[in-house]
C-alpha cells in the first residue's frame, strides 16, 4: 500500500507495510541517536496499547510514531501527548468525521449519549466509540526530556468487525475509505506546530479542552490510588483530569476513564 510514499510530513519519514510496533522501532532509533523521525506502518504485528495490553494493528490503519527530543521539562511531556490527540480530533475532522477526545488520549466519535459538554444524545447510537489510541514513551535525565516517542494508531481504513468491541474505524463512519496520506500529513503537521516551542505548548490545553467530550460529564476513573468518580470540571497543567466528587475537587493525572453519562 506504501500510505507514506511521497508523505509530505515535518519529519523524515521511515515507512514500513508490516512490522512489529512502530513505537518499538522509534525507540530503536531513538537509541541510535536520531531525532525528528516518524516510523509509519500499513499493519503491525506485535503492537503495544496503553497498560500493557495488546493493540489490534491490521492493514489500513494510520500506525504511526513521532520520535523527537524536546527541551522541555519533564513534568510537561504529558502536552506532547495531549497535543497528539488534538492533531489526530483535527486530522479526523478534516477526513469527514465528527471526532472528539475522551480523557486523556483517546479519540471517540462524536457524542456518547448526554452530558452538557454534548446535549443531543447521538441519534445513530454509534457515539463513543473509539478510533484512536496514543501511546507515549520517554526517557529523560536531570528533569529534562531526553527523546519522546508518541504513537498513535488511528482505525483508518479498516473493517470494524475485525478490532475490539467498542472500536470503530474513519471508514466505518464516514461510509467509504479515506486517504490516508493526507490524514497522516495532515496530523503530523498539526503535531508539529502544537509542539514547535514552549509558547506553542501554552495553547496545547485550551485546544484539548475545546475538542473534549469528557468535561462536563460524569466519570469514573480507575487511578492506581484507587476510584474516583464524579463529574469531570477540567483539564489542568500538565494534563491531568479535576474531578468535582461532591465533597471537593481532586486532581486525576493517571488512569482509564469511564463516561458514565
Ligand atoms: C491505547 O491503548 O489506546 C494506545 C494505543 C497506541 C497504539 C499505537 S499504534 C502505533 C504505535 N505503535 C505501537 O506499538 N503502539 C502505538
Amino acid at each position: 500500500p506504501g500510505i507514506a510514499f511521497g508523505l509530505d510530513a515535518p519529519y523524515s519519514v521511515a515507512y514500513h507495510d508490516r512490522i512489529a510496533s512502530t513505537n518499538e522501532r522509534a525507540r530503536e532509533l531513538a537509541g541510535e541517536g536520531a531525532a525528528d523521525v516518524a516510523v509509519v506502518a500499513d499493519e503491525q504485528t506485535g503492537s503495544r496499547g496503553r497498560l500493557d495490553r495488546e493493540w489490534v494493528a491490521p492493514s489500513g490503519g494510520v500506525w504511526l510514531s513521532v520520535l523527537t527530543r524536546p527541551d522541555v521539562p519533564t513534568v510537561r511531556a504529558p502536552l506532547f501527548t495531549l497535543a497528539a490527540a488534538v492533531a489526530t480530533t483535527d486530522a479526523a475532522r478534516q477526513a469527514g468525521v465528527d471526532a472528539r477526545i475522551k480523557w486523556p488520549n483517546d479519540v471517540l466519535i462524536g457524542s456518547d449519549g448526554g452530558g452538557s459538554a454534548d446535549p443531543d444524545p447521538d441519534p445513530t447510537g454509534r457515539g463513543g466509540r473509539k478510533l484512536a489510541g496514543i501511546l507515549t514513551e520517554m526517557e529523560g535525565e536531570a528533569d529534562r526530556v531526553g527523546w519522546l516517542v508518541v504513537g498513535v494508531g488511528v482505525n483508518a481504513n479498516i473493517d470494524p468487525e475485525t478490532l475490539p468491541a467498542g472500536a470503530t474505524s474513519l471508514s466505518a463512519e464516514r461510509g467509504g475509505p479515506i486517504d490516508r496520506r493526507r490524514f497522516a500529513a495532515t496530523l503530523l503537521k498539526r503535531y508539529a506546530e502544537l509542539t514547535a516551542s514552549p509558547g506553542a505548548l501554552d495553547e496545547v490545553l485550551p485546544a484539548w479542552r475545546e475538542r473534549a467530550s469528557t468535561l462536563g460529564r460524569r466519570v469514573r476513573v480507575d487511578t492506581a490510588e484507587g476510584v474516583v468518580e464524579g463529574t469531570a470540571v477540567d483539564v489542568t497543567e500538565p494534563g491531568a483530569l479535576v474531578v468535582d466528587t461532591g465533597e471537593g475537587r481532586e486532581r486525576v493525572h493517571a488512569g482509564d476513564c469511564e463516561h458514565l453519562r
